[in-house]
């Protein structure tokens, strides 16, 4: 099982980086895995906690993915971080555990908070279709041009049936990051 959500970590001189990762769930330990190199991983190091957000605001994925990285955050409650404002509920994370990886290292954390801010509304299609295409976005180096298109058409379809502004909003600057990349590509090529 793995929840996607929005993962805040901080360096040891207090800076706050904010991230979409997905966290699996090992028993009563939820695991953090970041891809080398990553300044998730590097804050771990430094500063062993996080904060894990579960929210609805899928503006923040989508935005992460595309350069906005600067959403309002809180104090967390019981370990040295951050929580985003725009949280359903959060979980404060301490690292009892690292297994180390060439590729990806994996962060064992015991839950030693939680709290709950507002109420969940129910699923929501286009929500769930911006979270896909954020982890294409993510991957846009790795994955063919013809799998993209055929993925983002369908998910295309959840988006005009389904979505308030804020997930059109988000589609918006995840389609410009791919075509940013189409273009950038093509160039490439052309070179
Ligand atoms: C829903 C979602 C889940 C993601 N899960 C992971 C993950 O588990 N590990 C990872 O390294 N990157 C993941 N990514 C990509 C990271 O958000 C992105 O690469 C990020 O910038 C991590 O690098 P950073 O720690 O340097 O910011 C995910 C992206 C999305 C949209």
């Amino acid at each position: 099982m793995i929840r996607e959500c929005i993962v805040i970590t901080q360096s040891k001189a207090g800076a706050v980086h904010i991230a979409p990762l997905g966290l699996i769930e090992e028993g009563e330990h939820l695991v953090i895995a970041p891809f080398r190199p990553s300044l998730t991983l590097d804050n771990l190091r430094e500063n062993p906690f996080a904060v894990a957000n579960y929210t609805d605001d899928v503006l923040v994925f989508a935005g992460c993915l595309t350069g906005r990285r600067d959403w309002p955050t809180k104090p967390a409650t019981k370990v040295p971080g951050a929580v985003l404002q725009q949280s359903l509920a959060h979980a404060e994370l301490q690292v009892v555990a690292v297994l180390e990886d060439e590729q990806r290292p994996r962060f064992r954390c015991a839950v030693i908070h939680e709290e709950t801010h507002r109420p969940f509304h129910g699923f929501n299609r286009a929500q769930a279709a911006v979270v896909e295409a954020a982890i294409l976005v993510s991957r846009l180096h790795m994955v063919p041009a013809e799998k993209i298109e055929r993925e983002i058409g369908y998910l295309q379809i959840a988006i005009d049936k389904t979505a308030g502004p804020r997930e059109r909003q988000a589609w918006d600057w995840l389609m410009e990051r791919i075509a940013d990349h189409k273009t950038k590509t093509a160039t490439e090529r052309r070179a």
